[in-house]
């Protein structure tokens, strides 16, 4: 066989030679591996964990939409805060004359929807740049946005974060202001949070400018009534970890026999939440082929949700390579967001 016919065997229905796999072929192969690999590693280990990014399928993507319309969750509503009060000036600093907001983890959009807003009137050539892995998410992005902005120019990039933003800071010199809100950082413990931040900075370009969203330390009873709210949406979404392992692993894990549990930790700083097993019980996963032993009330670990003061805000930023422009706070102090610039020495 020749080397071209053999190249066209490994690609059935194509005359192409050979086939360069993109993002969206895959996408949902690669999540699904990685997603029962997760699984297999976490609730083998002692004390057992499952990854909060898991949580995030259609379901738990619309229960976190619901967390964030709560009254117990104060992070959603004093961000929306900061950012209707202090977005014009955060876009001044940025520049008025040609930017690119780049959004690292837009959700539903509403937050970036009020910066948006303002950019649209305030600087003159701006252009929207979501990244996000999932086409599918891209492709709902554009269709919102497009709605509510039509004048709008948008060019996201359907990559991971640092690929995305890499090829980005490459391919032109437009300056970047980028946002990730919504205390996402908080879901990092600090050495990720310090290796997400420095890849963040070495994928920018001097000057270019990154607005962080921080969930303050506060009184413990605000932290755990965000945590645990009354109506019990923390819970589902905490829980849809289990339902999405039963759904797509085969698992068969009985929902009534698990409970939603978030402690605070005052040394580390963090919300940690947990599903605790209600008795002693097995539970088999048809696509791992295994098997897990529960204790009556054994943990899972699911989340951190780290909280900062101020001064572990500055010492970040500086062990990566930023400047700290503006702190933006709301009225009761609970949320800032933390408008930083990235310092590069020329050499
Ligand atoms: C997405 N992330 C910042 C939320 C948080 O506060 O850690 C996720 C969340 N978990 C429970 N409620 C909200």
């Amino acid at each position: 066989m020749t080397a071209n016919a053999e190249a066209r065997n490994q690609n059935p229905g194509s005359d192409a030679a050979y086939r360069v796999l993109n993002a969206a072929d895959l996408e949902g192969a690669r999540g699904m591996r990685a997603f029962a690999l997760d699984v297999l590693n976490g609730l083998s280990e002692t004390p057992k964990r499952l990854s909060s990014r898991w949580i995030y399928d259609e379901h738990g993507s619309e229960l976190f939409s619901r967390i964030c319309e709560i009254d117990e969750y104060y992070p959603t509503r004093c961000e929306a805060e900061i950012l209707r009060n202090h977005a014009p000036d955060i876009l001044k600093r940025a520049g008025t004359d040609a930017l690119d907001i780049v959004d690292l983890g837009a959700g539903d959009g509403r937050k970036t929807n009020i910066v948006l807003d303002r950019a649209l009137k305030q600087v003159k050539d701006v252009r929207y740049v979501p990244i996000d892995i999932s086409e599918s998410a891209m492709a709902g992005l554009v269709a919102a946005t497009g709605q509510k902005f039509p004048a709008l120019k948008f060019s996201g990039i359907v990559a991971e974060y640092f690929d995305g933003l890499h090829w980005l800071s490459s391919t032109d010199d437009r300056k970047n202001l980028v946002l990730f809100l919504g205390s996402n950082i908080g879901n990092f413990n600090k050495v990720q949070a310090r290796v997400f931040l420095r890849q963040l900075w070495e994928a920018l370009n001097h000057g270019d400018q990154v607005l962080i969203g921080f969930d303050l330390k506060k009184d413990i009873e605000l932290l755990l009534a965000a945590y645990n709210d009354a109506q019990g949406v923390t819970a589902a979404f905490n829980k849809n970890l289990l339902k999405r392992i039963n759904r797509e692993l085969g698992g068969n894990f009985d929902m009534s026999a698990y409970r939603h549990y978030a402690t605070y930790d005052v040394f580390t700083g963090a919300v940690e939440s947990y599903i605790v097993s209600l008795k002693q019980q097995r539970v088999t996963i048809r696509d791992l082929q295994s098997s897990f032993d529960f204790d009556e009330w054994e943990p899972i670990h699911t989340e951190y949700s780290y909280k900062y003061l101020q001064k572990d805000i500055d010492a970040l930023a500086s062990g990566t390579g930023f400047k700290i422009i503006e702190q933006y706070y709301d009225n009761n102090g609970w949320f800032t967001d933390s408008l930083w610039q990235v310092e590069k020495q020329s050499v």
